[in-house]
């Protein structure tokens, strides 16, 4: 009994740390419900080999995951489309408790469904607005290339988004298929991003090993890596990266990896190896419906999972809001917010 309480106890205050999330493709967060009814509303039919009989999306590996992400996104045809799957994400991420939400948008993904750019932002701007005056939450755009398109289209993306600034773009990155291609190919994409001074982050030592990891922090401007938890392999690598200047951040998505057998169980997951070895991290949901997770869940399994107490959790949040691409204002009021917050 007394076990019991102090579990729900946990359970409690878990739910209420303030959360922030620093790694989601919007895309990626549209839940199956949603998926059908904007695809139903512009009369788009969604392949049935998309969704299991229980209604969850359908893939079996990285490859099938990344076409059934593409399926999905091909029910969008308007920026009210875009508004509507961002407001929902935010306002899904409010009631866990995320106070800051940094989600990467694929550009490539709207322009092939017709989408502009223009109105990919605004859609996306005016749910930011919306989420932050209904649920209290912070939204910010990383915009993404796609690495398997190549470096000619990550090209497009970047040369568009510096033409076209707007204030809730505060980074550049680069999600997809991390064997294709080379991060060399990338660095003058990822150049033009943070000569213009935007912050940059990629997706490494995901699917790929620790050289991967080494890759890109050799060629590219990189405040942070999402995953890079293949670092494991490699002790230099931890040391290098808990030494090095930049003091790089690992956006790290536990549920995310065993969903796709990055790592076979928790018990094998290296968060608290890399935490140990003081590499700031925080828990990220990516592609929430896919992986059955939310980034609320990321933090109870973990805690489940590691055995980390809420003070933990708290460092985790205080660390992901440091490496957040949120201005200097918003920064430290959040960071005072979470301090603020007594387990
Ligand atoms: N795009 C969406 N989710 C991704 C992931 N986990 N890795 C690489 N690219 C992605
Ligand atoms: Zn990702």
């Amino acid at each position: 009994m007394v076990k019991f309480v102090s579990f729900i106890k946990m359970h409690d205050q878990i739910h209420n740390l303030p959360k922030i999330e620093l790694h989601s493709h919007l895309e990626g967060t549209i839940k199956p419900a949603l998926a059908l009814e904007i695809a139903q509303r512009n009369s788009v039919s969604l392949d049935t080999n998309l969704f299991h009989e229980n209604g969850s999306y359908a893939w079996s590996d990285f490859s099938s995951f990344l076409t059934a992400y593409d399926s999905v996104s091909s029910c969008l045809r308007s920026g009210k489309d875009y508004r509507d799957i961002t407001y929902e994400y935010l306002k899904d991420c409010a009631s866990e408790n995320v106070i800051y939400a940094e989600t990467f948008i694929s550009p490539d993904h709207a322009a092939e469904c017709g989408i502009s750019y223009d109105d990919m932002i605004s859609g996306i701007a005016s749910a930011i607005d919306d989420a932050e005056q209904d649920f209290g939450i912070i939204g910010r755009i990383i915009v993404t290339c796609v690495r398997h398109l190549g470096a000619e289209q990550g090209l497009n993306v970047v040369q568009n988004m510096v033409e076209k600034p707007h204030p809730y773009i505060v980074g550049f990155g680069m999600g997809g298929d991390e064997n294709a291609f080379t991060f060399e190919e990338f660095a003058p994409v990822f150049n033009i991003a943070d000569e213009a001074g935007y912050p940059c982050t990629v997706h490494a030592g995901e699917i790929c090993g620790s050289e991967s990891v080494w890759d890109a922090m050799h060629y590219l401007p990189i405040k942070r890596i999402g995953h890079g938890v293949n670092s494991i392999e490699d002790e230099t690598l931890l040391d290098f990266l808990s030494k090095d200047w930049r003091n790089i951040h690992l956006e790290i998505c536990p549920g995310s990896n065993l969903a796709l057998s990055v790592f076979p169980d928790w018990e094998s997951h290296p968060l608290l190896s890399i935490m140990k070895k003081g590499i700031s991290v925080s828990l990220n949901s990516d592609d929430p419906p896919f992986f059955n997770t939310t980034v609320g869940q990321e933090y109870h399994d973990s805690a489940k999972h590691f055995k980390l107490s809420v003070e933990d959790l708290k460092q985790i949040s205080l660390m992901a809001m440091e490496a957040s691409f949120a201005d200097l204002k918003i920064k430290s009021r959040l960071i005072e917010k979470i301090k603020k917050f007594q387990s």
